[in-house]
């Protein structure tokens, strides 16, 4: 249970490129994962969803609009939900023009392609659970494949793999499937409802506008699920003076589009 966090505690925040490098190529895609390697980043991070037929692909929305070309190949298909779409259809689609023609023919990843990329490089993974309201169960969805793919050994499951979710309800889940998992909550609840959180997750991880150094210290105070002090990660930060002042905060790692920016603004 180290993750990002444990990494930093002696130095500059740990990077972590927001849906891979995604000030550079499309968001969650393995070019975006590949942008982020290039730059010798270490972590990445992305969303996961469910299609119609239960397999798991990476992407953001639950629509598939913004960044495909869905409106295009399946016309008659509104409202263009991920989970209306099986996953051979979205395999079809287009996740690179939005971006730029020269991302023409990028695809909407698997999970499982997904993590065979982000291995390729040997980077690490922090992986969300993006909108588990609308697909329940998908915790036990996502740990087989992860078990699968290799990602629950030993090796993976101390120091390369953290899932997190803006649902406590997700990551409560995954830590009571999986306790040996590193797990982070998405967002800022008050410092006295800390303490529940610190049942069940290792990481404490907020939108960084309203971050301050007082909380962060508030969280640093209490031990996570595994024995060891909370950490923070904050995102999305993509200026080196916006770097500055959360590192400056005390935070554990930026989650951020442009990781070389801060990278080079912190590192
Ligand atoms: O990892 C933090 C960040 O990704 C949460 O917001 O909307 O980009 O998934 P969002
Ligand atoms: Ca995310």
């Amino acid at each position: 249970s180290a993750g990002p966090a444990a990494e930093s505690r002696s130095g500059s925040p740990v990077v972590i490129a927001h849906r891979g490098a995604s000030a550079y190529a499309p968001e969650n895609t393995l070019a975006a994962v590949d942008a982020a390697g290039d730059l010798g980043i270490g972590w990445v991070e992305n969303d996961v969803q469910r299609t119609k037929d239960g397999r798991l692909v990476v992407i953001h929305d639950d629509n598939l609009k913004r960044t495909t070309d869905v409106e295009e190949v399946f016309p008659d298909r509104a409202p263009w939900k991920v989970k209306d779409f099986t996953a051979a259809e979205i395999a079809r689609l287009d996740a690179g023009s939005w971006f730029g023609e020269r991302w023409a023919g990028e695809r909407v990843p698997t999970l499982k392609q997904y993590l065979d990329a982000v291995e390729a490089n040997r980077q690490k993974l922090l992986l969300e659970i993006k909108a588990p309201e609308q697909y329940p169960g998908v915790e036990k969805d996502i740990l087989r494949v992860l078990r699968q793919e290799g990602w629950l050994s030993r090796a993976h499951v101390r120091d390369k793999l953290v899932v997190q979710s803006f649902s406590a309800d997700s990551i409560r889940t995954v830590h009571r499937l999986r306790p040996d998992l590193t797990t982070g909550f998405l967002g800022a609840p008050p410092v006295a409802d800390l303490p529940a959180y610190a049942a069940f997750t290792d990481q404490i991880n907020p939108a960084h506008a309203a971050l301050t150094g007082d909380y962060v210290a508030a969280v640093h105070r209490l031990k996570g699920a595994h024995g060891k002090p909370l950490t923070v990660s904050t995102w999305t930060v993509n200026d080196a003076a916006g770097a500055v002042r959360v590192r400056d905060l005390g935070v554990d790692g930026i989650i951020t589009n442009n990781p070389d920016v801060v990278r080079d603004a912190v590192g």
